[in-house]
């Protein structure tokens, strides 16, 4: 029997390779960087399905002009704001994507980050590295203690909650808002604001765990900055849009932000330099869910998606629109 044809734009861990292997006949991207446009309508013509990543940005004019014999787009993300949905709709060729199997280790990112923006990770091992550590010093990389402290909570879905969780072990107070009130037995003691500007006022903490929409975009700009308590810590493990660069760049230079951990940036993978230059940051490169486990479950969830799709079945986590 002839296997269906993927186009697949980026490489995956061995399990997920050896599954596409088996069940499709694979057009494989083989350079290092990613497909251009023309480059990835090319390799769709006559394929079946495609299985991107958000560094593939399909918008309208990729949808004017896809091969008609592709019938389903699987994105390895949760986020899906890389692919003008509403072009694919009128194309009627159904996006999936793979929610579900990455919080808990981005959660893991998102304290990790907490933690190296608060007690100035950065700074100490650039101390290490560069043999510049002296005999201890009572004032030495001075931190700002977590426990007690409010963690503000921006977009309480499955991420934030796993914070959430986490952040209670370390004996943080949990504040959170959303576009609907948790029930009772989930939010558990976190206080929800309804208006997030009161989330602000209260978060010594602030973890971003929201999708970039047009709503979210820049969201916490100078405005959300100037209310936030003095000293505040963000961190930004969703996307990068939903930070204005030039105004956290500026409350971090002035100290209004104490410090920021941040593991995405808008218009990655380049970054604003001046988040490098400066030594109250800590940053890592997109790796929310880059754990073998999750990674592994992410590929088998988006090849489970174009396996239902293909024979006809219900696709278990198609995009709603
Ligand atoms: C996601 O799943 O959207 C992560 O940010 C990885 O892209």
């Amino acid at each position: 029997m002839t296997k269906p044809v993927l186009v697949v734009t980026s490489r995956y861990a061995k399990p997920i390779e050896d599954r596409i292997d088996r069940d499709f006949t694979a057009r494989r991207n083989l350079k290092q960087g990613i497909l251009t446009q023309q480059q990835l309508l090319a390799v769709a013509d006559g394929a079946d399905a495609l299985f991107i990543t958000p560094a593939d940005r399909l918008d309208s004019a990729f949808f004017e002009k896809v091969s008609l014999t592709v019938k389903v787009i699987v994105t390895y993300s949760v986020g899906f704001e890389h692919i003008d949905l509403e072009a694919a709709a009128r194309r009627k060729i159904p996006v999936a994507y793979t929610p579900g199997v990455n919080h808990e280790a981005t959660a893991d990112i998102a304290m990790l980050l907490l933690l190296g923006a608060s007690r100035r990770a950065w700074e100490a091992q650039e101390l290490i590295r560069m043999g510049a550590w002296r005999p201890l010093s009572p004032d030495m990389l001075l931190g700002w203690q977590v426990g007690g402290k409010v963690l503000g909570i921006f977009g309480m879905g499955r991420v934030g909650q796993a914070v959430a969780r986490r952040a209670r072990g370390f004996g943080m107070k949990i504040h959170y808002t959303n576009t609907s009130e948790l029930p009772a037995d989930v939010a558990g003691d976190a206080i929800y604001h309804k208006d997030p500007e009161d989330l602000l006022r209260v978060s010594q903490f602030l973890s971003l765990h929201a999708p970039e929409t047009p709503a979210t975009h820049h969201f916490l700009d100078g405005k959300a900055i100037d209310l936030l308590p003095p000293g505040a810590i963000v961190v930004n493990t969703a996307r990068g849009g939903l930070v204005g660069d030039a105004d956290l760049i500026a409350a971090l230079k002035s100290g209004r932000i104490a410090a920021a951990g941040l593991d995405v940036f808008e218009g990655e993978p380049k970054l604003n330099p001046e988040y490098i230059s400066l030594k109250n940051t800590f940053l890592l490169p997109h790796i929310g869910s880059a754990t073998i486990e999750t990674r592994t479950a992410m590929g088998m969830l988006a090849l489970d998606n174009v396996d239902a799709v293909l024979s006809g079945r219900n696709a278990p986590t198609l995009v709603q629109r």
